[in-house]
């Protein structure tokens, strides 16, 4: 479904990553797991189209060279060029790292807006519905003020607001961030209930051990270069992979 090949973005002169290739086939979770500055959230960006934004407005304000060279390719088709409004077309969404929310819209609503640029009216309704199933939490703060949430409350509005459009492929950069252990299991079960819907999933977490048990397959990433590879149980079973990243 996802092809990324032989990927290298450039910040300037600094490259972030570096002939970074990635795959993911349709029904899978796969995980990519990476410390601090190894390329998660610009691997996330490139795949959203969301560089394609940061480069223009770069270059309109004269700021930094932002340069990618490599493929992107879904279903087949290169992408890598295409805007992030034209992935989201092809079904392509992305969780952000603190996603914004309307703080003074309440739950319900930012549910709406999320579908806002949806025609299909009672595809959004459908869609609300499973949201607020699958997220039991919000589904008791309908009325409530986005921004009286919780941080982790806000988190799973942020999450559900990317679901209403149905997303064939869901990019989320690091959704466990700053969760509770309890939230991070139940965001991590809520993942496997996704893809339940038929979606896809790319994830990006730097402290990867609450997602174990929802992925198939992860990708571990460090200065932007592709490290290891393998299947859940592969990653499980490697040294390095269990003191960096699960901390065992
Ligand atoms: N807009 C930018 N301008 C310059 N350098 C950048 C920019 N964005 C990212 N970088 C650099 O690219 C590299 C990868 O950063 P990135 O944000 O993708 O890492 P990350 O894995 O998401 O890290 P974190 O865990 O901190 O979120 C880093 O060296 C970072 O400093
Ligand atoms: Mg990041």
């Amino acid at each position: 479904m996802l092809e990324v090949k032989n990927l290298m973005v450039f910040f300037e002169n600094a490259l972030a990553l570096n002939s970074l290739s990635v795959e993911v086939q349709q029904g899978e979770i796969v995980a990519v797991l990476g410390g601090n500055s190894a390329g998660k959230t610009t691997l996330m960006n490139t795949v959203s189209g969301l560089i394609i934004d940061m480069k223009k407005k770069e270059d309109r304000k004269g700021g930094e060279r932002i340069t990618v060279e490599g493929h992107v390719k879904f279903e087949g088709e290169e992408i890598v060029k295409l805007k992030p409004s034209a992935r989201v077309r092809k079904g392509i969404v992305l969780s952000r790292e603190r996603h914004p929310i309307f703080p003074d819209s309440n739950v319900l609503e930012n549910l709406k807006i999320a579908g806002y640029l949806c025609k299909n009216g009672s595809e959004v309704r459908k869609q609300i519905e499973f949201v607020l199933q699958l997220f039991p939490i919000l589904n008791r703060l309908t009325r409530r003020k986005a921004g009286l949430l919780s941080g982790g409350e806000q988190q799973m509005l942020s999450i559900g607001m990317t679901l209403i459009v149905k997303p064939r492929l869901l990019l989320m950069d690091e959704p466990l961030l700053g969760l509770s252990p309890l939230l991070q299991a139940v965001l991590a079960r809520t993942i496997k209930n996704i893809r339940k819907q038929g979606i896809t999933i790319l994830v990006s977490e730097q402290f990867a051990r609450p997602l174990m048990p929802v992925i198939d397959r992860g990708y571990v990433i460090e200065n932007g270069m592709l490290s290891l590879t393998g299947t859940r149980q592969e990653l499980l079973d490697n040294p390095e992979v269990k003191a960096s990243y699960l901390g065992i």
